[in-house]
């Protein structure tokens, strides 16, 4: 007798635990599509969108890149000028690494971000040994090359 009501008890339990497993499986997934609502897009999800960059700012920020870089003539480092959208490795006489060459990449934001962030992680072998490490400069430091046409 007294073990059958255990037993009932330990079922009753068990339904218990999977009913609540259930709703909360339910309420993870009813959260999901709360993440694409514009007030939360509005707001900066991290690692997800890079933050607004502003291209004043970046053109002071972009000082830094000048001991290698300038936006028309091929120094330490490619010219810069139409980067934004331009092919990794294809501006005619500068001297890439082979692995950037070989990359693939076409310069969007979102890559020249995580270029930024560490040339050799994204693209093992590359020749560019400088980081930007704050997000909201290269953001700044992206607006303003995107917009040296
Ligand atoms: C110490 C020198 C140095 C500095 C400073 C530097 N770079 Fe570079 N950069 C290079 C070199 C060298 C390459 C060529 C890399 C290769 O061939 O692997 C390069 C390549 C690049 C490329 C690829 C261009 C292409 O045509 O594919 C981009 C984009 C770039 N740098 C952006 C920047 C930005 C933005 C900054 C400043 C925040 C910066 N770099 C600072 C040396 C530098």
């Amino acid at each position: 007798m007294r073990l059958a009501r255990n037993r009932l008890l330990r079922a009753a339990i068990v339904a218990a635990i999977a009913s609540l497993a259930a709703d909360l499986v339910q309420c993870q997934m009813g959260r999901v599509p709360l993440l694409f609502t514009p007030a939360l897009a509005a707001t900066p999800a991290p690692a997800a969108a890079p933050p607004q960059g502003d291209p004043v700012l970046g053109q002071q920020l972009y000082q830094s890149c000048m001991g290698c870089h300038s936006l028309d003539e091929n120094d330490v480092g490619p010219r810069h000028r139409g980067v934004v959208g331009r092919r990794a490795g294809s501006v005619p006489g500068y001297s890439y690494s082979p692995a950037l060459k070989a990359s693939g990449i076409v310069w969007t934001p979102v890559m020249l971000d995580r270029w930024l962030q560490g040339p050799q992680k994204l693209v093992p072998g590359a020749k560019m040994y400088f980081t930007v490490a704050n997000p909201k400069s290269r953001a700044d430091i992206i607006a303003y090359l995107a917009k040296q046409h």
